[in-house]
């Protein structure tokens, strides 16, 4: 009478797989990836077609509910997404509590952390109305948080939200607008920008994603699983990675090492070097989405006029990988990453903001994923095993 994983319990027989590097921790209906055939898919839809025909909003529906919204559904969520931007008033002295020059990936974790102070009728992993209401108020106050924390850190003040604009204009005008003058949302900047909110919404069992689900497995509300995921994307490996891209093509611009000289070193390994923005565990053909990211830098830095050099150094370097041995044999090509911070760059973002516009691109996925588990596994708590390596039984002298 008992269940298989009561059986396989009484075993004691474990997998190690340090890294999952070949366990699956969930079943999911959400994202398909062949990392073979560089193909990423959101419930069934190809990354190619979504970035092209369709926007953020409706691709946040997409992965939330599974199915394309009709028209009188996305209306009704577009309504009630923008209704929701607004954040407590009380929050806002949170902000002035970080320091002027605070990191606002942290700022974005702790606030969002934060959430379920302001929102207590949100909290029920189990009730369907409250799991609604943190969805779209995760989905609509997200954006508000990351323009509050980029104000604070140039020391201007922060404009509220203007529930006629969409969420990357929303964003745009929370960044860059400033109270005493109008703000006019460039067409081209803010597509681009809802683009890359697409490319970025969904990445099946990713770092963050897999946080997001093992602390929701603890019945831990939504906005505190995010949070959480939030964190795990801070890291320079995960979403930091779009940061550390810049960085590395700005040390190669300023130092006078030729992006030749600085593949030797990747490939000597020297110093623990490598070469930011490439390699994926599960791509090891391409990465479908640096392919739409680098069309997108080609046009948009052509009529924004980005900076040429570090995007010829980028060229350059992928150039180069393309053809060695060392990339080749590693399966190395470029990931979302490489290109992105790039085209941040171009529309104006600084580096700090990089990694937390990855996280607002995330948010639909995080979502998704945490509630397709809470339905699956029901209470099924993530608990991996161990293989413990330590000492035997000791005595304590006495
Ligand atoms: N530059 C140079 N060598 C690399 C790189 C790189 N970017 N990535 C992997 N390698 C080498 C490793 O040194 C290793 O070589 P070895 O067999 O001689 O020791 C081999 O390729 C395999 O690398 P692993 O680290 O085992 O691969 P893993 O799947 O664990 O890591 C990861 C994937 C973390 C993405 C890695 O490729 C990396 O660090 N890339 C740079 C950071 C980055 O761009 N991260 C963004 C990931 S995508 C995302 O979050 C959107």
């Amino acid at each position: 009478g008992l269940s298989i994983a009561s059986l396989l319990k009484t075993t004691g027989a474990v997998t190690y797989d340090p890294g999952f590097m070949n366990t699956a921790n969930t079943k999911s209906a959400i994202t398909y990836i062949d990392g073979d055939e560089g193909i990423l898919r959101y419930r069934g839809y190809p990354i190619e077609q979504l970035a092209e025909h369709s926007n953020f909003l409706e691709v946040s529906y997409l992965l939330i509910y599974g199915e394309l919204p009709t028209e009188g559904q996305l209306a009704d969520f577009d309504r009630v997404t923008r209704r929701h931007t607004l954040l407590h008033e009380e929050l806002k002295n949170f902000f002035s509590g970080f320091p002027r020059d605070a990191h606002p990936m942290p700022v974005l974790s702790s606030a969002v952390s934060a959430l379920s102070t302001y929102y207590p009728d949100s909290l029920d992993p189990f009730n369907p109305d409250h799991v609604e209401r943190s969805t779209y108020r995760l989905l609509a106050k997200l954006p508000t948080i990351a323009a509050y924390a980029y104000k604070k850190s140039v020391g201007q003040p922060m404009l509220y939200p203007d529930n006629s604009l969409s969420l990357a204009e929303n964003l745009l005008r929370g960044c860059f607008g400033v109270p005493a003058e109008p703000y006019e949302v460039d067409p081209d900047v803010s597509k681009a920008l809802d683009t890359l909110l697409i490319l970025h919404a969904d990445h099946e069992q990713n770092c963050s994603t897999s946080t997001v689900r093992m602390v929701g497995s603890a019945q831990a509300n939504l906005f505190a699983s995010v949070s959480a995921g939030v964190n795990a994307l801070y890291g320079p490996a995960h979403g930091g990675a779009n940061e550390a891209v810049l960085k590395m093509l700005r040390e190669i611009q300023a130092g006078d090492v030729s992006p030749e000289t600085f593949m030797e070193k990747v490939k000597n390994k020297e110093d623990g070097v490598r070469l930011m923005g490439f390699g994926h565990r599960v791509y090891k053909n391409y990465d479908p989405r640096a392919r739409i990211v680098k069309g997108l830098a080609d046009d948009l830095l052509a009529k924004l006029g980005g900076d040429d050099e570090l995007f010829d150094i980028a060229q350059r370097l992928e150039a180069k990988a393309l053809e060695d041995d060392y990339f080749v044999e590693r399966k190395l090509y470029p990931n979302v990453d490489f290109y992105t911070g790039l085209i941040y760059k171009a529309l104006g973002f600084p580096e700090k903001m990089f990694t937390v516009l990855f996280a607002l691109g995330r948010l639909p996925g995080w979502i998704a994923q945490w509630r397709e588990m809470l339905t699956d596994r029901g209470t099924k708590i993530g608990r991996p095993r161990q293989v413990y390596t330590g000492e035997g039984l000791r005595n304590y002298p006495a």
